[in-house]
């Protein structure tokens, strides 16, 4: 067989399965083209893509424009690395900064990453700027949070699958409960504490939103306490919670602020740690890098990427889709209790199927919307995520909505 000729969704799952190290555990479908919300698998079969690559594809699969960007820069020049200045880093840190409010960008690719990044950022600052003694200093995350798989960003997590035989871990983390106003404040009486780090929902967790306030106050108490506040919106950032960013909702702005995956429409590895002068001007040269962060390529893409979000007013129309989404699944709420609950903002939703957390219920149910032409995939056991790209039209939604509602009313275990 020549490696370009076509192949049958089970041979491509048997070749993942024999040459990939099994650390994902995907559904069995195998997809081959996607177009706004919609992907196809290799058998041409259509589906709603309701994961949009956990909230990469908010702009829908294969943008014309953001692909068009992508096509004319890749024919210029893709990679010069930062030993170099390249014509398109500065003007995408012109529009990237002012895009989101701030002074400074530092470009690198992955969500990791730019989590990385961040943390490095707050602990260099908290030395050179808040005067913590050397390396005494902390980080507060909350638990269940999801930042990433490096070693420092595991040794954050609290999730046993995550952390099993990855040991030692990165010191100076201290964890709290998450939407928890008393502990933060708690954790904040530690004077070597440089940052907060927390997503304003938690996302792989189970699309957990905290109390109306909690972002707001847990800000102030940050403030109050000469801590940095950084906000993780890798996956909630970039229109997905029916806003720009997810702590425009407290109407805060954020020390720190990490991006990544919509960031480009998912079509390259962009991320992005903002700030203002105060806090970016302790990194200087040879201090942090990465060989691809800031090509021109994922420049130029993200640009694109950006623009795509404003003209096509996303945020506005993630906001609008994400309360019939709701709605909707209230009113399947009441006809069913194989369904305890919805939760999220915007377009980023879960379903808590009402099933021991061990049970296969969710992975069966998402089974069963993939045969009905809807791909979701369960999250921490017995919650299902709903993201579709938020280029979704009402009447897509409503088909969507349809289609799910069918699929659990219909559901045996
Ligand atoms: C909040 C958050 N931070 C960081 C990451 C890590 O991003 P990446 O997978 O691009 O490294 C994720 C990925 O899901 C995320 O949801």
């Amino acid at each position: 067989m020549s490696v370009v000729e076509q192949i049958s969704s089970k041979q491509a799952i048997e070749l993942e399965n024999k040459y990939g190290a099994h650390n994902y555990h995907p559904l069995p479908v195998v997809l081959s083209s996607g177009e706004g919300v919609y992907v196809w698998d290799v058998e041409s079969k259509r589906y709603y893509d309701f994961l949009s690559a956990y909230s990469a594809v908010n702009q829908g699969h294969c943008h014309p424009k953001i692909i068009n960007a992508l096509k004319e820069q890749a024919e210029e020049l893709t990679l010069t690395s930062r030993a170099f200045y390249n014509n398109k880093l500065g003007v995408y840190e012109k529009y990237v900064t002012e895009y989101f409010g701030f002074d400074k960008v530092l470009p690198m690719n992955t969500g990791a990453e730019a989590v990385e990044t961040a943390i490095k950022l707050s602990r260099k600052w908290g030395y050179e700027k808040k005067g913590i003694p050397a390396n005494e200093a902390k980080i507060i995350v909350c638990q269940n949070n999801f930042h990433g798989r490096t070693v420092t960003i595991i040794s954050a997590s609290n999730d046993p699958v995550a952390t099993e035989n990855f040991g030692p871990f990165t010191l100076g983390i201290i964890s709290i409960p998450y939407n928890d106003l008393t502990a933060l404040e708690k954790a904040l009486e530690d004077k070597n504490v440089a940052a907060f780090l927390v997503e304003p929902i938690q996302g792989e967790a189970g699309v957990y939103v905290p109390a109306d306030d909690f972002i707001e106050k847990a800000y102030k108490l940050c403030k109050s306490n000469n801590v940095l506040f950084v906000a993780d919106e890798v996956q909630t950032g970039v229109a997905r919670t029916g806003k720009l960013l997810a702590v425009n909702y407290a109407n805060i702005k954020p020390d720190i602020l990490i991006l990544g995956k919509a960031l480009s429409g998912g079509v390259l590895p962009v991320s992005a740690v903002l700030a203002d002068d105060t806090i970016m001007e302790v990194i200087r040269p040879g201090n942090h890098g990465s060989t691809f962060g800031g090509n021109p390529l994922a420049c130029a893409v993200a640009i694109a990427a950006l623009e795509v979000v404003k003209e096509e007013r996303l945020a506005e129309n993630a906001l609008r889709l994400g309360e019939i989404f709701r709605e909707g699944m209230e009113q399947l709420i009441s006809k069913t209790n194989l369904i305890k609950s919805v939760r999220g903002k915007g377009l980023l939703n879960a379903i808590v199927i009402n099933d021991s957390e061990d049970s296969s219920t969710a992975w069966d149910i998402c089974v069963a919307l993939k045969d009905n032409g809807l791909l979701a995939k369960p999250t921490h056991g017995n919650i299902i995520r709903f993201a579709p790209p938020l280029v979704m039209t009402e009447e897509q939604l409503y088909e969507c909505v349809e289609i799910i509602s069918k699929t659990i009313l219909n559901f045996k275990k």
